[in-house]
This record gives C-alpha cells, sequence and structure tokens, in this order.
C-alpha cells in the first residue's frame, strides 16, 4: 500500500534499458533499470555525470523511448513508440522544469504560465486564474506582463516551476532545475517546488547534483552504470 492507500504504482517503469546508436559504436546508459512512482511521492535522482539522469527522465517522460522495457501508468501500459499517444500523455499527465528555464523570450510571463493550457485548449477564466493566483504567491504579480529578458535568472526559474504545475499534472519531472542559479536562490526554489510539490499532491521526481535538495524527497536513487539503487540519506555525506 502506498500513501494514497492504492497498491498500483502512479508510474513504473520495468526493465528499462537504453542503447544509443552511435558513429563510434553502440553505447548503453540504461540496464535493466526498474522504477517505481507512487501518487505524491517525491524521487531524487543522484549520480555523475554522464551517468544516464537526463536519459532516464526523458524515457519517463516519454520525451525519449527505451530499446526495451515498459511502462506503465496506473498499471496501464503506456505505448510511447505511438507519438499521439505519447504526446497527449506528456501534454496531460507531466509537468516538466529543465535546467534552462525554457521560456519562450517573446511572451510575457502570464502567457508563458499559460503555454500548457493552451497545448491542451482554450484559456478558461479559471486557469487565467490561476496562474495569476501563481504569480502572486511566487512574488511576482506585477510581472505578469513582463517578457522573460526583463526578469532575473531566479524569477525566470520561478515562472518556469509554477509553469510545470499549471495543468494539474500528476508528475512533475524536474532535470537538475536551479544547475544554473546561485546555492541561495536554488534554496528558495527548492523550497518553492517541494511547497507546490504539498500544496498540489503532485508526485515528483528531481535529478540533482544538489545533495541538500535531494534530501527533501522521500527516496533518493543513484544511477550507477546503468543501474539504479536505493541511498540511504544518513550514508549521504
Ligand atoms: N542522443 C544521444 N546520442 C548518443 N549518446 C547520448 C545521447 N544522449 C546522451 N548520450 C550519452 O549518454 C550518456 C548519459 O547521458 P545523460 O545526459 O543521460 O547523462 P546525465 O547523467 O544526465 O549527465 P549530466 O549530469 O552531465 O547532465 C552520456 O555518456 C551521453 O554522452
Ligand atoms: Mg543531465
Amino acid at each position: 500500500m502506498n500513501k494514497s492507500g492504492s497498491s498500483v504504482p502512479l508510474l513504473s517503469a520495468s526493465n528499462i534499458r537504453k542503447v544509443f546508436t552511435r558513429k563510434q559504436g553502440p553505447l548503453t546508459v540504461l540496464e535493466n533499470v526498474d522504477f517505481s512512482l507512487d501518487e505524491g511521492e517525491a524521487i531524487a535522482i543522484i549520480g555523475t555525470s554522464g551517468s544516464g539522469k537526463s536519459t532516464l527522465l526523458n524515457i519517463l517522460g516519454s520525451l525519449d523511448w527505451p530499446t526495451d522495457g515498459q511502462l506503465h501508468h496506473k498499471g496501464d501500459f503506456l505505448n510511447f513508440r505511438n507519438k499521439a499517444v505519447a504526446d497527449r500523455w506528456r501534454s496531460k499527465k507531466v509537468g516538466f522544469v529543465f535546467q534552462n528555464h525554457m521560456l519562450l523570450p517573446d511572451f510575457t510571463a502570464l502567457d508563458n504560465l499559460l503555454l500548457p493550457v493552451r497545448r491542451l485548449g482554450d484559456v478558461t477564466s479559471e486557469t487565467h486564474q490561476r496562474a495569476l493566483g501563481f504569480l502572486k504567491n511566487m512574488g511576482l504579480a506585477d510581472r505578469a506582463n513582463h517578457l522573460p529578458g526583463e526578469m532575473s535568472g531566479g524569477e525566470q526559474q520561478r515562472i518556469a516551476v509554477a509553469r510545470a504545475f499549471m495543468n494539474r499534472p500528476a508528475i512533475v519531472l524536474a532535470d537538475e532545475p536551479f544547475g544554473n542559479l546561485d546555492q541561495e536562490i536554488g534554496g528558495h526554489l527548492g523550497e518553492m517546488l517541494f511547497g507546490l510539490r504539498d500544496t498540489e499532491g503532485t508526485s515528483l521526481v528531481i535529478v540533482t547534483h544538489d545533495l541538500h535538495l535531494a534530501r527533501r524527497a522521500d527516496r533518493i536513487l543513484e544511477l550507477v552504470e546503468g543501474r539504479l539503487k536505493p541511498v540511504i540519506k544518513d550514508d549521504l555525506v
């Protein structure tokens, strides 16, 4: 049984293998990875540079697909090889935060927040209010009509974090979200990200080098030689 009282995980991946074909020959990045995320759970994934963290996160979010293995959402098989299925599932169920905020430079803060909403349909007064509420809660109410270039890196990343939650996704995937920010600002944004996860009841998978941030998660997993290993928080130095 998990937090939500269900024995079926929200998202599970089994026997995931990922081999990149390159001119120099094949590169196996993931080997028999098993992963399971419960509703409302936060998992941090750590590992050295090049260990395959982004590759795994992209597979979990259907931005990439595995060479072998299967993914299930609430027990249902996810056919990521069907692009339309993958696109629809991703738009509805997954929010992303990347290291680089990936805001559209010609869109205002408010319009960037509303991008995921527009991808699924029209902006309603409810979604408009939700975006304004996020801006207010982030202390950016007066920035609604500002372009990303008129905001600091931390402010832009705050918008990117809130944007990931706009469609009430089941899962937010964050890849080294605060790696470009100084430690203090990154710390504040970490609080914001985990705060949103709590208030929205969203599951979270965060890839990070920042052990302080990783400790906020319910579980920490480490990618070593293509396999995921559980990490005991007290063993982290
Ligand atoms: N499209 C690709 N084609 C070939 N090799 C790739 C491709 N994408 C990633 N790789 C290789 O796969 C390995 C894992 O890359 P990945 O980006 O997942 O690592 P990472 O753990 O996220 O690293 P970092 O901490 O530096 O972001 C690396 O050796 C990388 O060079
Ligand atoms: Mg990476």
